[in-house]
């Protein structure tokens, strides 16, 4: 995995030294082995894929501890939507949830604006040892953690093995490639559309514009973040080519209001030769109940353009598990916590899911490796991450998105969309205090 830009928007550094000083439970959170009473704690979480992975998890933890009920509300699957009901209901004191899935983009605005424990305060430098190399850097802000990498997310392309067989075709390696590919499989009526992706008005559509505009050799801000860079020629060719994937029908016209279970759906409807989708979108698309196409997908690094380094970039997504900070139920968020992000359920997630674990020594295991072939992908691939180290990121991708989404439609030109990007990105970081 190699990874380009820090996600570090505000100056100053991201180290972990709050970890170490920050140890203070005794007193404070009463041990939850200690408990006499069960008690019941909800976790606000998306259904991640239709799959079962909540209640698969939540049936292993109340085995595991007894004396701990989880109760699950549901969250939407589009992250803004969850961001904002949470914001409403945290900052209006509400005690529940106790913990929350959380975004890996939301750690600075979560952090800056008390949406969430700083969880470093609580658990020790130990517990932390157990993620991967970056994800704690990721899920920090100011110095302090505050949240648990749950499992981690790359972009990946799905592919139709068997109709790439049939018509002799390799796995596309660039972007004109998918497209010619894809043009001759509609051609030959073997499939309705060559490729879905996102490219709804939210921010998955910033996950895949990361991803093709970082081929052309594009970027948001310079290195320094000091500039906004995205109104540039590489930028362009990036937007003018999704554009092209529509008016050339090689994607459906509804792709403007694609999110993942739209893209995801056509796909395993068999209605798609080529999908752009996270680690889960495997064990869906493996999972009879929803999918016609079991047995029959790849997957495989997403292309790039002609010319670029090989393959093409996948931009890091995931979740972490945080705590509300007004909830009552401290020490047994806490082991709940622990319990996710340990052996079991990390294994769990990752053999039967598809997920890619947090926890380093699940992820490295050969014979986890072996049951999903996902993970074998992403060693594999170019990492990208979105400039989500500051708490305005949330109106600087919706300066991308909406814009990029406009341009898509073909209400405003690529360049009148870029521009507009640029604007509106510059007032969002220019902001005061921040
Ligand atoms: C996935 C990713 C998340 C991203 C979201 C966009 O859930 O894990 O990081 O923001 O998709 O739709």
């Amino acid at each position: 995995m190699r990874i380009r830009n820090a996600m570090v928007l505000v100056s100053g550094s991201l180290l972990l030294t709050a970890t170490a000083s920050g140890f203070s439970p005794g007193g404070l959170v009463r041990s939850a082995a200690v408990q006499k009473k069960v008690v019941t704690i909800v976790w606000y979480a998306s259904p991640i894929t239709d799959t079962g992975v909540r209640k698969t998890m939540i049936q292993a933890f109340e085995k595991a501890h007894p004396k701990i009920r989880i109760k699950l509300n549901t969250a939407p699957t589009n992250t803004d939507t969850m961001r904002s009901t949470l914001t409403t209901a945290i900052s209006g004191g509400a005690t529940s949830p106790d913990v929350f899935m959380g975004d890996v983009i939301w750690p600075a605005q979560f952090g800056h604006n008390d949406l969430a424990l700083p969880l470093s305060k609580y658990l020790p430098k130990s517990f932390w040892t157990r993620f991967a190399p970056g994800l704690v850097k990721g899920a920090s802000y100011r110095g302090a953690v505050y949240g648990a990498p749950f499992f981690m997310d790359a972009g990946f392309l799905y592919y139709r093995k068997d109709l790439l067989a049939k018509a002799h075709l390799p796995v596309p390696r660039t972007w004109p490639q998918l497209v010619k590919e894809s043009k001759l499989l509609q051609k030959r009526k073997l499939v309705k559309f060559g490729y879905v992706w996102q490219g709804a008005d939210y921010e998955g559509l910033t996950c895949d514009w990361m991803e093709v505009m970082s081929d052309a050799g594009g970027s948001v801000f310079n290195k320094n973040y000091s500039k906004v860079t995205i109104n540039s020629p590489q930028s362009l060719r990036a937007l003018k080519f999704l554009r092209s994937l529509i008016t050339s029908h090689v994607s459906p016209a509804a792709e403007t209001t694609f999110q993942e279970p739209q893209a995801m759906n056509v796909f395993d409807a068999g209605n798609a030769a080529f999908l752009r989708n996270w680690d889960y979108a495997w064990s869906n698309s493996n999972d009879p109940k929803d999918s016609k196409v079991v047995g029959k997908v790849g997957v495989a690094p997403l292309p790039t353009f002609p010319g670029q380094k090989q393959p093409g970039y996948s931009t890091i997504g995931g979740w972490d598990v945080y705590v509300n900070p007004h909830s009552k139920y401290l020490a047994q968020d806490l082991t709940f916590i622990k319990w996710i992000t340990g052996g079991q359920a990390q294994t769990i997630l990752a053999t039967k899911f598809s997920e890619i674990p947090t926890n380093y020594s699940v992820q490295k295991n050969p014979a986890v490796q072996r049951l999903n072939p996902v993970l074998k992908t992403v060693h594999n691939v170019h990492l990208i991450s979105r400039p989500s180290g500051s708490p305005v990121y949330p109106s600087v991708s919706q300066a991308m998105y909406s814009n990029l989404n406009s341009a898509l439609a073909g209400t405003v030109s690529p360049a009148q969309a870029l521009k507009a990007a640029e604007r509106q990105i510059h007032a969002a970081v220019s902001k005061k205090g921040l």
